[in-house]
Parts: C-alpha cells; structure tokens; sequence
C-alpha cells in the first residue's frame, strides 16, 4: 500500500500509476520478484524515527519481459515523494550489482522529489553511489530510465548516464534547476512543462529517446523495446520468429527515388520496407529529423538503422544529427547489434552557428564512433554521399563490412553544380559551357561506378532486391570477429 490509500488516490488522481502497477503492466504477469521489501531508512531527524514505510519509497526486484529477464526497480511518489534516502539508494545498487554479475539490463521507473531533505548528505551520498554504478554498468548491460513524474536536481543524472531516456507526456519533468531557481537566478519565467517537459526533451534537448501519451502506453512501449536489446554485451541481439521472407522483392522501391536530384523521398518508407513485418522503433524522433535512428529486424535478429533523412534539411551532416547517430552507432556496438545504414547526404551544413558552435568536434564523433565499431556494418547509399559525410555514413574505409549502392547513388568529393563553380570559375559566364561542363561531371561522377571500380561499393544493386540482399549480407556477417586494439579506453571527441 506504499504510502497508503489517501496517497495512492492523489497518485491516481494525476493520472498517474502507483509504483506496483507500472511493475505489473511492465513485466510478465506472476514474473516478479520483489528484494528489500522490509527495507526502511535509518533516519531520525525532523520526527523520521516515527515514520518508517516497509520498502522505504522504491520497489526493486527482477522479473521477465517476454520470457526474457530484468532488474527493475520503481520509484513510489506515495513514500516521502519518492525521495532517495540511503537505504532507497541500497536497493538501486544492490539490484544494479545483481543485474551486472547476472547479465540482465535495469529498468529504472522514475517519480521522485529528488533527496530525501532530512537525510541530508546521506542522501547525496546515495545518489552518488547510484551514479557509479551506472557508470560501470554502462556497456556492461542496457540501461533503460522511464521518467514517471517529478525528476530534479542531481537525481537527473542517473538517467542521465542510461542509455535511453522515455517521458510520459504532461506528468513528468526533468531538469537540473526548476522553475522558481531559474526565475531567481535568469529572470526567465518558465513553467516545469516548458523546462523540462517530454516535449522539451524530445524536441530541443535530446535528452530524451521518446515520449508517450500516459503511463500504460509508455510500459507497453517499453516491452516492445526491450524485445529489441540483447540482455548483456556478451551476448547476440535477440532473435524472434518472424513471418516476413528474407527475399521478399519490394517492385516500389525502384522508383522510391524521384528523377530530380534536388527533390526530397521519405527515406521511412525505405526503413519500413527493409524491415521484417514493416516494425520499425525509432529513437529520438522528434529530433535532428535530418537523421532517422532506431531498430528493425531482418530475419528475426536486430539490427540498429542510422538514415540521412532527405525530407528534412535534404538529409545534410549537422552538429545534432552528428551527436544523436554517434550516440546510437556506440549504442549498437556495445551491445553486438549490427548496424545498417542507408546514405543520402549532401555533406555538412554550412554557416557560422554550425562552426561556432563546434561541428568539427561534434561530426569528429560520428566518425569516431562508425571508425571503432567492431559490429557487422552493412552500408546502402540509394542517392547522395558526397564529401566527408561520405567517409562518415559508415564508408567502406571506416570498416564497412558490406557497401552497397543503388544505380542512382552519387559517390563524390561534392555535387555536379559546386564542383563546376570552383573547376571553371573563368568559364561562369558562359551559359552553354558551363551545362556542358555540368553534363560532363554528373557523366563522370554522378553515379556508382567510379566507387565501384575501386571496390569502395561491393555492388551495385537493384532497388526491388534490397531487403533480400542487405539480410543475406547480414546473414554472411553473423560469425565477424574483429578487435579494436588493446586500450584502456578510448577517447572520443567529447
Ligand atoms: C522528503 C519529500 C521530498 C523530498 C517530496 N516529499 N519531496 N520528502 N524529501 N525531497 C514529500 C512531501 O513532504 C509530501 O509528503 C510528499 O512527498 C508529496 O509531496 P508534495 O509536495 O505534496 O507533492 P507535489 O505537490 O506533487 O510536489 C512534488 C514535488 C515537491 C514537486 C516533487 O514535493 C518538491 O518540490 N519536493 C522537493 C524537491 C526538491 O527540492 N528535492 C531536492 C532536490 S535536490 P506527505 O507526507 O505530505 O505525503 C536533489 C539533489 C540530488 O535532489 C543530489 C544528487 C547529486
């Protein structure tokens, strides 16, 4: 009963769930396993002594999604408001400890007022200890936070430090200052909403991988997520019995790319139809929509997909797109996902407020990230791949196992009208030559072949007959052993 009915009412009454329930719609039913259930806080300041609640404010324990297990711990907003005290932080790292030595990711259910305030530095201690656990569980097992209600101050960088963030719509927030401290301190009038609501951290931030209607939609959301992730980094991604052939030929993708180079296609539709039942989780994507980020299957196993994006910015390299594909690309190679990725990119976004604001370092990072993963990389340019951002989108020189292309790719240093510009500049003026010129690239250059002659592209290939061929090369990829050398770790632009 947490903090008791008068509680668990007002809990409802916001719409929100209680600690047990989101437990129950999470995982599979009479799979959980409850610890510390007789846990209470040791604190007798400001009358605590008084006031002790069996499990002391989260629920942790284990159970199974689709047969497949989790550590899961949830955060009880009917106990002090959820509020970490020391022992609150025991269990979260004794259930993390557990699920490290067992191989079984954590499930974090967030809903906290952040310190539990008469504890004191016991407490801050507490969320430290969290914290180094969730660094050396990072690359060990995934971490998956869901955002339940309140989340502020230090406590953010828990989740901070998992590899996914989901938000429930207009229940939660995330911010490291609220609302009244940033009035005080900027002068800027802000609700919580506004600060670090699901919508502010899907769209502007990044913070955060997704965003759902209530708490049943984003737990069921959850469960389809988690079928995706394999359960630790020693082993295979998952894989499912699918009902979709492997040499399913898709006649509509060979006119998915329109005659005029400058005219944008839903690289989606390629992703869909690639994907085993058309299932597609995308991350993240309400953010640089220049780049699409998410999991597919082919023949049952996952498979993580990075696509430029032509519908947005004409799928152009930026300093976002750059940091959520990075993020995604080390995601997959910590934990022996394959990665896909389908190339229609003119190059980097020029202008100040790209420079200024450090695309260097942060394209550095996708580059980085492609150039150390030691997964399968299967790579399928359908149109543009131009310049570095060639190099970058998994190139054949970054270790890309299998590089394809459409006929319609265009594999070059940049497009057919730059190139023109800067090679004739004495011949600007006139017209005719300067078409003739411009002919003469897009002949030469405009095209797959010259790529393909030097093996940077293994193939050229039929449109129709891509989703048969990108799981036949997976398929060949299955057994790849590669190792990066001995380091102690890397250091990736930051
Ligand atoms: C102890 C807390 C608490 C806290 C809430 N409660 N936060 N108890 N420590 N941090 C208790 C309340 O006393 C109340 O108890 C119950 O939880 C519900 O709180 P309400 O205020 O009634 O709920 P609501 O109106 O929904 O507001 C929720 C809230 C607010 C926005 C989270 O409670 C709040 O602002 N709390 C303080 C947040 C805060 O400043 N935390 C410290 C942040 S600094 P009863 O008995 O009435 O049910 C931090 C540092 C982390 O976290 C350091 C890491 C490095």
């Amino acid at each position: 009963m947490g903090g008791g009915q008068k509680r668990i009412d007002a809990q409802h009454a916001k719409g929100k769930l209680t600690a047990r329930e989101r437990i129950e719609l999470l995982l599979d039913e009479g799979s959980f396993e409850e610890y510390d259930m007789f846990v209470t806080h040791r604190c007798t300041d400001f009358g605590m002594g008084d006031t002790k609640m069996a499990g002391d404010g989260v629920v942790t324990g284990w159970g199974t999604i689709n047969g497949r297990m989790t550590y899961v711990f949830s955060q009880d907003f009917t106990v002090f408001g959820g509020s970490l005290s020391e022992t609150h932080a025991q269990k979260i790292c004794k259930i993390m400890e557990m699920a490290m030595k067992n191989g079984a990711p954590v499930i974090g259910i967030n809903d906290s007022g952040g310190a539990r305030i008469q504890e004191g530095v016991a407490s801050l201690g507490g969320y430290a200890d969290v914290f180094q656990m969730n660094t050396l569980a990072s690359g060990v097992v995934p971490q998956i936070s869901m955002i339940m209600g309140p989340c502020a101050g230090g406590a953010v960088y828990s989740p901070a430090m998992t590899d996914f963030i989901f938000m429930v719509k207009d229940t939660s927030y995330m911010f490291v200052t609220g609302p009244d401290v940033v009035k005080t301190v900027t002068n800027e009038i802000v609700t919580a909403e506004e600060l670090g609501g699901a919508k502010t951290h899907t769209t502007k931030s990044s913070v955060a991988d997704g965003a759902f209607e209530n708490d049943v939609e984003a737990l069921s959301a959850l469960r389809r997520f988690f079928d995706f992730l394999p359960l630790n980094n020693k082993e295979k991604p998952p894989h499912r019995p699918f009902f979709d052939s492997p040499n399913r030929i898709d006649e509509s993708l060979d006119t998915l790319i329109p005659d005029n180079p400058n005219k944008p296609y839903d690289m989606k539709e390629l992703i869909v139809k690639l994907a085993d039942e058309g299932d597609f989780f995308e991350l993240q994507e309400d953010y640089a929509k220049n780049i699409l980020t998410g999991f597919i299957r082919l023949e049952g196993s996952t498979v993580g997909v990075v696509a430029n994006q032509p519908m947005v910015l004409a799928g152009v390299l930026d300093i976002n797109s750059s940091r959520k594909a990075a993020r995604f690309v080390r995601f997959c190679d910590c934990f022996n996902i394959p990665i896909l990725t389908l190339v229609d990119v003119p190059g980097f976004l020029p202008g100040t407020s790209q420079e200024f604001g450090g695309v260097i370092k942060h394209g550095a990072k996708l580059l980085f990230a492609y150039g150390e993963a030691t997964v399968p990389k299967v790579t399928l340019i359908t149109r543009k791949a131009y310049g570095g951002a060639y190099d970058v989108m998994a190139s054949k020189h970054l270790r890309g196992d299998v590089n394809y292309a459409w006929p319609t790719a265009e594999i070059a240093v940049m497009g057919a009208k730059g190139a023109v510009e800067i090679l004739y500049r004495s011949e600007l003026g006139d017209k005719d030559k300067i078409a003739e010129r411009t002919a003469e690239y897009e002949r030469r250059f405009a095209n797959p072949f010259v790529a393909a002659e030097r093996g940077f592209i293994d193939d050229v290939i039929m449109p129709h007959s891509s989703r048969k061929r990108i799981a036949r090369a997976f398929a060949s990829l299955r057994n790849k052993d590669l190792q990066n050398p001995w380091k102690k770790h890397d250091n990736i632009p930051l």
